[in-house]
């Protein structure tokens, strides 16, 4: 079986496309291209159909991961099309489970920093009003929220109770 992930932040040109792309490069890494696959949204609609923000496109770059993808607006319908829904931040999350009002997905949408197990951030900062270091510390931060939930995914290929 194949579990679907998506990545959901604010805008979809920073954070989440690269949790995506940072979750399809260790996937890559670890030949897990058919249990785990991978994609991304934005709670908002400003940056629908834009490409990743050159900051963060450069920020990957530096770490070897290329970022590719195009924007577009998280709706219900992906509760159905995703077993994991991973929030970057608080309001990501909350904004997430505003389109779920009866409850039903709501074990199966997650912090990613959760699974960080090197950082102690509880959010992805959003990087977007600041300077390069905001970029590339959210690649670094990534890097190890994403490979902690790869572990709990492998584990876990079906959301179960936390
Ligand atoms: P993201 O970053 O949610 O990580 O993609 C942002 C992108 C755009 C804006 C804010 C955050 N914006 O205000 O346009």
């Amino acid at each position: 079986m194949t579990t679907r992930l998506l990545f959901v932040c604010l805008g979809n040109i920073c954070r989440s496309p690269s949790a995506e792309n940072i979750m399809n490069y260790l996937i890559a890494q670890r030949q897990l291209g058919e249990r785990v696959v991978c994609d991304s949204a934005g709670t908002a609609s400003y940056h629908v159909g834009s490409p990743p923000d050159r900051r963060m496109t450069q920020a990957a770059k530096a770490r070897g991961i290329d970022l590719v993808g195009r924007a577009r607006q998280f709706n219900a319908a992906d509760f159905d099309r995703f077993d994991y829904i991973l929030a970057m931040d608080r309001q990501n999350y909350r904004d997430i489970l505003a389109l779920d009002p009866a409850g039903q997905h709501r074990d199966r949408v997650r912090m990613i920093c959760d699974y960080c197990r090197t950082h102690p951030d509880r959010e992805v900062p959003d990087p977007y009003y600041g300077g390069p270091e905001g970029f590339t510390y959210v690649i670094e931060l990534l890097l190890d929220a994403c490979e902690g939930f790869l572990d709990y995914v492998l584990e876990h290929p079906v959301a179960t109770a936390r």
